[in-house]
């Protein structure tokens, strides 16, 4: 495979991208409020192996060593979140000076590598106090979430130009309140649609809270699409299609991109008549015109129709409410850690997605990267496979560049190992090794790999 980088624009963005749960540890310092996550892990066996994001990466204390990593790596841009926990303890009121300090002290620590950050305001963790008061069911949570982006927007928008709302709220909708996989785990079934709503209710609000702050801002969201092929012409199969690009893409791309949601997922969900009793100016304001999308890309699901009749007989609560029968086929492709089929063309069709809906509408991969179980040999991790995948991916951008699609930018997920959610530290991502023992830091060959290519 030849892959060059002069087959990107020479100001494609290149970055790495991580998130404030997953990395900063010092939950307890610099006045930061509990979060939905520090709660959630205390709950027994909800996390793998029983861990937190406590102290993580400790990229709280050490984050000038990892920019340095970045710089030494030779990234162009620095994707990161704010915990809104550090600007607002109790989700609502002032701005805690402290740790505004935090992301200005980084956001200038980057800019004097030369490294652009794009800072998302929400990876999961929202201040446990809102969640006390509903969390994402309540539409307040919505309102919350508006001041908050415009406080940061206000005192951190001179150093952080690049803003995206939320990471991935199909995660903070269908895993938080349905699965219950993640926090603040619930599994509330269908109506777990309504924090969807909330959060791009949310979503909107925080970008006319940016724009107002600072009108020249680069405001986007982050989601997390899939590639979903059915796996016959079967009426059963193009409907169990129809159904997982619904819940998982649609249901979140056509509210922000063309104004409305999706009858038939509003359907399938048995939801018409809440979305329904909504003010309809929140079609508008979720509409609200941004600046780029990110897609977060990984794999692809390919579906079949299940069993006609569903009985319960699992007491496990599905991430696709409504959709529960559909099944998620094993093609045999080669999986990662994750179990997550490898298929780099999927990234061109979630491109597509996002194209067909918006021609002009800038586009960037805002993560993508895969976990293997990583051996360090005589000081070295060879991940060949992680190196592979990189490689194969950014064949795949390459690929949508010829064929015209708007894409500006790629993040590795992630620059280093972290804390992978309900996965704990059994999940390695990262292009840097981290010792948790020590919290040292090396270079997986993978990333030497990212480098080189550079
Ligand atoms: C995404 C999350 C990110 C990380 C990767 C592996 O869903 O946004 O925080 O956990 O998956």
């Amino acid at each position: 495979m030849t892959l060059d980088r002069a087959d990107f624009p020479s100001d494609f963005v290149w970055g790495t991208a991580t998130a404030a749960y997953q990395v900063e540890g010092a939950t307890n310092e610099g006045g930061r409020g509990p979060s939905i996550w520090d709660d959630f892990a205390r709950h027994p066996g909800a996390i793998a192996d029983g861990s937190s994001g406590d102290i993580a990466d400790d990229h709280y204390h050490r984050f000038v060593e990892d920019v340095g990593i970045m710089a030494d790596l030779g990234v162009t841009a620095y994707r990161f979140s704010i915990a809104w926990p550090r600007i607002q303890p109790q989700g609502v009121g002032a701005a805690n000076p402290d740790g505004i300090s935090f992301y200005r002290r980084l956001a200038e620590a980057l800019l004097q590598r030369g490294i652009t950050p794009f800072a998302t305001l929400y990876h999961w963790d929202l201040p446990l106090a809102l969640e006390d008061r509903g969390g994402w069911l309540n539409r307040d949570t919505a309102e919350r979430f508006g001041d908050y982006a415009g406080f940061a927007a206000a005192e951190l928008g001179d150093v952080v130009t690049n803003w995206i709302t939320l990471n991935e709220p199909w995660c903070s909708s269908f895993l938080g309140y349905a699965s219950g996989e993640h926090a603040p785990g619930k599994r509330i079934g269908s109506r777990a649609s309504h924090a969807a709503h909330h959060l791009l209710l949310g979503h909107g609000r925080a970008v006319a809270a940016i724009r107002e702050a600072r009108p020249t801002a680069n405001v986007g969201v982050t989601l997390n699409l899939y590639s979903v092929r059915p796996a016959t012409q079967s009426t059963g199969d193009l409907d169990a299609a129809r159904r997982i690009d619904g819940l998982q893409n649609r249901l979140f791309l056509d509210p922000i991109l063309l104004g409305r949601y999706p009858a038939d997922v509003l359907h399938d969900l048995g939801e018409e008549e809440w979305f329904a009793a909504n003010p309809s100016t929140d079609a508008v304001e979720i509409a609200a015109p941004i600046d780029f999308l990110g897609i977060n890309y990984y794999s692809r699901h390919v579906v079949a129709a299940g069993p006609t009749t569903t009985t319960t007989t699992t007491t496990e609560a599905s991430s696709n409410p409504g959709s529960e029968s559909v099944q998620f086929l094993d093609t045999g492709v080669p999986r990662t850690q994750m179990g997550w089929p490898i298929h780099p063309d999927g990234l061109i069709d979630v491109l597509e997605l996002a194209h067909d809906r918006s021609p002009d509408l800038p586009l960037y991969i805002t993560e993508n990267g895969a976990a293997y179980e990583d051996v360090v040999t005589g000081g070295e991790i060879v991940d060949e496979e992680r190196r592979r995948y990189f490689e194969q991916h950014l064949a795949a951008c390459a690929d949508a560049l010829r064929r015209g699609l708007p894409l500006k930018g790629y993040f590795a997920w992630s620059l280093i190992d972290n804390f992978e959610w309900a996965w704990g530290y059994t999940r390695r991502f990262g292009l840097v090794y981290v010792d948790y023992e020590t919290q040292r830091r090396t270079v997986k060959h993978s990333g030497r790999w990212f480098a080189n290519f550079l």
